[in-house]
Order: C-alpha cells, then sequence, then structure tokens
C-alpha cells in the first residue's frame, strides 16, 4: 500500500513548520542560562540597543504557575532566580528582523553567581551539591523475584561486568519549532511535535487558560524520536507568552546549533551485572544495578527509568533476579525521551554481558542464548508470564541462518590468522521491547477515537496521534478501510488538530498501532453501530447508509467513538513493581558482520540481519524502513555519536562534529518479520517503533569483540578508543 504521504515528500511540497506561509510576524529568541549552576544576580540590556523595538518576556509574563507540566512541577518555563542548567531559557525576545532578535540575544547578559554543579552522575553528590531529596536521586526502582543471593550461592561461576552508555541526540529531520497566534481570545500553537495534547496541557496550567481558548495543531514532522515527546511544551509556551505579549504571531524556529545544545537527548547510563550461572550456561541469579543521568530536572527520567528496569534482565529466563535502577539529578540539560526510553541503554549491557558470559564459559554465544531465552510460560523479572506463541529461540535462528553465522566465522578465523591488518567477526543480539505505556499506564491515558461519518459517505479518523515519518496515516487507513470495507480513498485523517480531534495520548511508547490503532478499529465498529448495522454492512452499502443518515439529520454528526479498556488478564502492582508491565512484547533478533582496521582502529558493519516478531506487519515497506531506521540510529549510538560535555554544555553541537553515520557507513540491513499475531492488537498488530535501535548496538559490538578480542564495554566506541582496546589488550573495558 502507498504511504499516504509519500508524494508530498518525494516532491518537496511537504511543510514543515518553517516553511508553512506566515506574514506579519515575529521572530522569537530565547535568553539562556551561561552557567550549568548558580543564582542569578542581574540581567543587564546593552545601552546601544533600542529596545523599545523589541518584545521581551521574563518569568513575570506568565499568567499562570511558572512550571512545565510534566510528571513532576520542578522545571520553570524561565528561570526566575535560579539556574540549574546551561543554556536554560531565562529570558524571550522578538522582533520582526530574525537578524535583530539574534543581535538582541547576545545584547543580553544573564549575570549568575556560580555554584557548584554536579557533572558526574556516577558519584555521590557532595553536601552542597544536593538539589534534590536528600541525595539528587529523582526515583528509585527495585524487582526483586526469588532469592538473589542464595542462588548466587550454588552458582558454579560468577560473571560480573560494567558497561556504559552516553547521551545521543536525536537529530530528527527539522528543528524544534513553534507558531503562536492569537485568534480572537484564543491562543493557537502550530509546530513540529509528537504529543498535541501534552503541549495542550502544558500552555492550559503555566497560561492559566482552559482548554476552550488553547488549541494546538500539529504541523507537518520530520522525525520526533522521542525528541518531540516532552520538548514542544517549552518552545510552545515560549512562543504563546511572547505572542500574547506582543499581540502578534511569534514564530520560534531552533537552529541545529542551539537545538543540539539546549534540547533533550538519550539519558547516558551505567549499568552493572552480576550473574551466577551453572556449568552448562544456565543463568542462576542475575543482580543488576542501573543508573541514569537525569540532567537538571525531573521530566519523564521516572517513566525512563522504570521502563529500563523491568527490560534490564533481557529476554531470558532467569528465577532470581535483583534490578536496582536509579535516575541521579546533575546540572547537565535534562535529559528525556529517546526511542527505546531507557531500553536499548539495558539491553546495551545484558547482550554485552551475555557475550562476555560465553566467552567466560568458553561457549558460543548463541547457544548461552539458545539455553536462556524465554520459552512460552517462562516468566520475566516482574514476574509476567509469557505466553504468546512467539519461538524467540526460532527467531535467533532465523538471523543466525540468514547472516550464515557459522559459516561466516570459520571464514573470519581464516582471515584473522592471516591479514595484517585487519580483523572481522559477527555478534548475536536479542532483544524485545514492551508496546504501549507501562505497567496501568494505559489505563491512566483512557485514550479516546473517535471515526466520523461524513456526508458524502466518507469517514475521517480523529486522533491526536501524529505522522512523523513512521506511517500513521498509512497505518490508520488502511485499519479503517479493512475494517469498514471502504476504498482507502474513502478514509480521511483528521489533522491532530486539539479543537477537532479526542485525546488519543501521545505518539510515543510504540503504542501508535497497537493501542490507537485498535481504538480506532472499536470506533468503525461503533460507527456502525450508530447506525444500527450488523458487522456484515460494508462498503457500498455503510457509505449509502452514512450519507442516508445525514440527509436525516442535517447539520449533526455522526461519530464513532471508542475509549481504552485493558485487554483481559492484564494485572500490574506498581508499588511492587509486579505483574504485567505490557499487554505484549516485540521480540527481536539481530546479526552484525564488522571488520576493524589494526592500524586506524576504524570498524565498519558489513552485514546486519534484524530478524523482528511484532505481530502482524500492517504497512511492510513502511516498517521495513522502520527496522533500517533504528539500526541506523543503533549503529550511530554504539561507534560514532558522541555528546562532547564541557562544563555541563555540549562542546559539539554542530552536525560537521556530531557525527551521525551516513550512506557510506550502513551496509546492508536484511529485515525479516515473522508474524505471530496479537490477539488484542489491531488484526494482529503489536508495536514497532523503538524495538529495532534494542538489539543494534550490543550486536555491533559484540562482533567487534569477537573479531579483536577485546572486551569493549562502553559506547560509543570510537576509534580512538578502539585503538586503546587494542594496545591494551583484550578484557581491558569490563572488570571481570
Ligand atoms: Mo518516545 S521515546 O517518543 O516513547
Amino acid at each position: 500500500m502507498y504511504r499516504i504521504e509519500g508524494l508530498a515528500k518525494l516532491a518537496g511540497r511537504e511543510r514543515y513548520v518553517d516553511d508553512l506561509p506566515l506574514q506579519d510576524f515575529l521572530w522569537g529568541m530565547t535568553v539562556r542560562s551561561p552557567v550549568p549552576r548558580g543564582r542569578i544576580r542581574a540581567i543587564r540590556f546593552a545601552k546601544d540597543v533600542d529596545w523599545r523595538e523589541f518584545v521581551v518576556v521574563d518569568h513575570h509574563d506568565i499568567p499562570g504557575p511558572n512550571e512545565v507540566l510534566l510528571i513532576e512541577r520542578d522545571q520553570p518555563v524561565l528561570a526566575a532566580q535560579y539556574v540549574r542548567h546551561m543554556h536554560e531559557p531565562v529570558l524571550l525576545v522578538a522582533h520582526p528582523s530574525r537578524d535583530a532578535v539574534r543581535r538582541a540575544v547576545r545584547a543580553i547578559e544573564v549575570v549568575v553567581d556560580p555554584e557548584e554543579p554536579v557533572l558526574d552522575y556516577r558519584k555521590p553528590p557532595r553536601p552542597d551539591q544536593v538539589q534534590y531529596g536528600s541525595d539528587n536521586v529523582f526515583k528509585r526502582i527495585t524487582i526483586a523475584k526469588g532469592d538473589v543471593e542464595r542462588a548466587f550461592a550454588g552458582a558454579a561461576v560468577v560473571v560480573g561486568g560494567v558497561y556504559e552508555t552516553g547521551a545521543q541526540e536525536h537529530v530528527y529531520l527539522e528543528t524544534q519549532g513553534m507558531i503562536a497566534r492569537l485568534e480572537g481570545d484564543t491562543v493557537v500553537v502550530v509546530g513540529s511535535m509528537q504529543c498535541p495534547y501534552y503541549v495542550l496541557t502544558a500552555l492550559m496550567h503555566a497560561l492559566k487558560r482552559d482548554e476552550h481558548r488553547v488549541r494546538v495543531v500539529q504541523a507537518p514532522t520530520g522525525g520526533g524520536f522521542g525528541g518531540k515527546e516532552e520538548y514542544p511544551s517549552h518552545v510552545a509556551l515560549h512562543a504563546s507568552l511572547l505572542a500574547l505579549k506582543a499581540r502578534r504571531t511569534v514564530k520560534i524556529v531552533y537552529d541545529r546549533g542551539e537545538d543540539l545544545a539546549a534540547t533533550t537527548k538519550r539519558h547516558p547510563a551505567c549499568i552493572r551485572h552480576r550473574t551466577g550461572l551453572a556449568q552448562d550456561g544456565r543463568l542462576l541469579a542475575q543482580d543488576i544495578e542501573i543508573v541514569l543521568d537525569g540532567g537538571a530536572y525531573v521530566t519523564l527520567s521516572p517513566v525512563v527509568l522504570s521502563r529500563a528496569a523491568i527490560h534490564g534482565a533481557g529476554p531470558y529466563r532467569c528465577d532470581h533476579v535483583r534490578i536496582q535502577g536509579r535516575v541521579m539529578l546533575t546540572n547537565a540539560v535534562p535529559y528525556g525521551a529517546f526511542r527505546g526510553f531507557g531500553a536499548p541503554q539495558v539491553q546495551f549491557a545484558v547482550e554485552r554481558h551475555m557475550d562476555v558470559i560465553a566467552r567466560r564459559l568458553n561457549m558460543d554465544p548463541v547457544e548461552v542464548r539458545r539455553i536462556n531465552l524465554l520459552r512460552d510460560g517462562d516468566t520475566t523479572a516482574t514476574g509476567q508470564v509469557i505466553r504468546d506463541g512467539v519461538d524467540r529461540i526460532r527467531l535467533m535462528e532465523r538471523a543466525v541462518e540468514l547472516c550464515g553465522y557459522h559459516a561466516k566465522r570459520l571464514d573470519h578465523a581464516r582471515h584473522n590468522a592471516s591479514d595484517a591488518t585487519t580483523r572481522r567477526g559477527m555478534g548475536i543480539a536479542t532483544s524485545y521491547h514492551g508496546s504501549g505505556f507501562t505497567g496501568a499506564g494505559e489505563v491512566r491515558l483512557k485514550s479516546r477515537v473517535h471515526v466520523a461519518g461524513l456526508a458524502g459517505g466518507r469517514v475521517e479518523v480523529r486522533t491526536a496521534s501524529v505522522e512523523m515519518g513512521q506511517g500513521t496515516l498509512t497505518v490508520f487507513t488502511r485499519l479503517a478501510a479493512d475494517r469498514l470495507g471502504l476504498a482507502r480513498e474513502d478514509v480521511l485523517i483528521a489533522e491532530p488538530d486539539t479543537g477537532r480531534v479526542p485525546d488519543s495520548g501521545p505518539t510515543v511508547a510504540s503504542r501508535t498501532v497497537m493501542v490507537v490503532g485498535k481504538l480506532v478499529e472499536r470506533a468503525c465498529d461503533d460507527l456502525r453501530r450508530q447506525l444500527e448495522l450488523g458487522r456484515e454492512t460494508r462498503g457500498d452499502t455503510l457509505r449509502d447508509a452514512i450519507r442516508a443518515w445525514h440527509r436525516e439529520h442535517r447539520g449533526a454528526e455522526l461519530i464513532g467513538e471508542a475509549v481504552y479498556k485493558k485487554p483481559p488478564g492484564i494485572e500490574w502492582d506498581d508499588t511492587n513493581y509486579r505483574g504485567d508491565a505490557y499487554a505484549a512484547f516485540g521480540w527481536g533478533a539481530h546479526a552484525a558482520e564488522v571488520e576493524v582496521d589494526l592500524r586506524t582502529g576504524n570498524m565498519k558493519v558489513l552485514d546486519f540481519v534484524a530478524v523482528l516478531d511484532v505481530g502482524t506487519v500492517l504497512a511492510e515497506t513502511l516498517a521495513r524502513g522502520q527496522v533500517q531506521g533504528g539500526v541506523v540510529q543503533g549503529i550511530g549510538w554504539a561507534l560514532m555519536e558522541e555528546c562532547k560535555f564541557l562544563g555541563g554544555a555540549m562542546a559539539n553541537n554542530q552536525l560537521t562534529n556530531y557525527a551521525i553515520p551516513t550512506s557510506a557507513d550502513v551496509p546492508p540491513i536484511r529485515v525479516v518479520f515473522v508474524e505471530t499475531p496479537f490477539e488484542h492488537g489491531p488484526q494482529g498488530a503489536k508495536g514497532l517503533g523503538e524495538l529495532p535501535v534494542n538489539g543494534t548496538a550490543p550486536a555491533v559490538l559484540n562482533a567487534i569483540a569477537a573479531a579483536t578480542g577485546t572486551s569493549p564495554g562502553n559506547i560509543p566506541l570510537t576509534p580512538e578508543v578502539m585503538l586503546d582496546l587494542l594496545e591494551r589488550g583484550a578484557g581491558t573495558a569490563v572488570v571481570g
């Protein structure tokens, strides 16, 4: 099936926020903190600027509470007396000329009495560095299953390891941007975002307005990857404050340098494993400590930690598991949502660790996984019984066969024995990802979807789920068309505009297809019910019935509705972290072939295979693209993407020196879907968006470890670090 918005994108007609036609407006910009922590002493405006030409907003101009509403209310819209991170927004300036506003921002000095920042999340804070609770811990989570210490006492072998992952930038196509205008007494915000209703609630709170005086509309969005999950609320608030003060339309579009420096990144993580094993390689005990860098405000860190903890033990059977996680305040720019949401970090650790275990036991990494992978009927660390009919061992075997694992290993042994300058190796990783919000999250969201029957007989699907390149429009079109027996042309998808669409929840957490897609189907059924028609009424008969209804009810709206209902048999205990963390998991197996240049430390991924079970695949080309994109993002995170921080600021905030993979760095990526339908998903589908990232970095690093005999534990593994490892010999990065 064709991608609905594909032609517009191909032809360059798609208009992102900065391309939208706009007349008579002001450019808005942000004045930011020059230090990572301190008390604001003064704001100095340069004397040689005529400030009467500019609109200037500070925290006094905020009508409601100076809070960006999220999990906690710790983050101000604009810093008032105190700054907690570099580039924290302090003032806003607007002017019709973009150049003038740029100069104005440079002509404002925020004078801060600096205080000692926390810049290393792994070190306990000194008393003068404590800024949250008594110890800077934003959130702690413990998962306990069985009796870990007793299981260790009976283990033949105990293997330890420490793994670290770095920050990662989303590098979405277009930078953060919002347009705010006043329509009568209503603030209307249009921009790049994943979650229109998050933006709406943030605006209602800080602007002290009810939902009738605020409207949020998503502009075409070129990739979010989590970077447009919580951050757009800030930009929307800033643009709105300027627009309200100026009584004019205001546009804020970050340039790339500002976007890289001032917006969220993937949480850096340090993960410690201690694993007890039987001589034959069976897991007996897993003791796992997860520490995340949260940055300066809570943002979404507690739920990122939650997903990290729940996925921490990997897709393996083990009766005795202890997972202790914490996320720490530092005076870094707050870390936030990023595709995978904590799961890639912990799965990098556990999958590298499985290879470290295999080497210690002198076993094949595939064999160690085969012995330990979850079988149907086994339980995860939270005690969730997995019984979905997926054969996870077969999934891995498919990846092993497809990449030619065994033959290649023999080839590589010969190559490595005879070649003077390069080493080749194969690496395997398995992965899993829970679809939808964690625990009771989906129940709390109470997502709602409408499918309207239009006067002409067509239907319109109304959700707040956005298209950001991942295929929402295409998949929702298919689901509604199939459900109602209509041609795809007869299905329209409403623009995500909070004035027109109900709150179907945020476009995050691999939930759009499985959770919202299911609601689309149920809203279609409800539409038929409104017409008092049976399940068998489809196609032209249905169109005629919709037309007839409108002739009878002139001017009225015909709306089918569905509200989230939890699938039967799902129970979650949030206090003890026990039970069914997700309604369904997607499963993956990933294989990488690499070549390492011993002279330069350069690492090249030669081949990559991803075998995934995400239930029924609804749009195969798009799904394949999702996986390939996730693999590329994983390769970048593993080998190249390094945020260099100096004094709490990103020093390499340009795409010239924050390197992401180009087509020259990307191997052939072969994607295979094994489709085990999920009975509560639309047409049997589960979530797909995040899973492909989880297994990529460990597969690549495992291949590098196999090629070189070293044991890298930290990413990004840049050529410099690789050379260092090669010089120092095997096993240096991991504490055995
Ligand atoms: Mo997100 S990382 O957009 O769930």
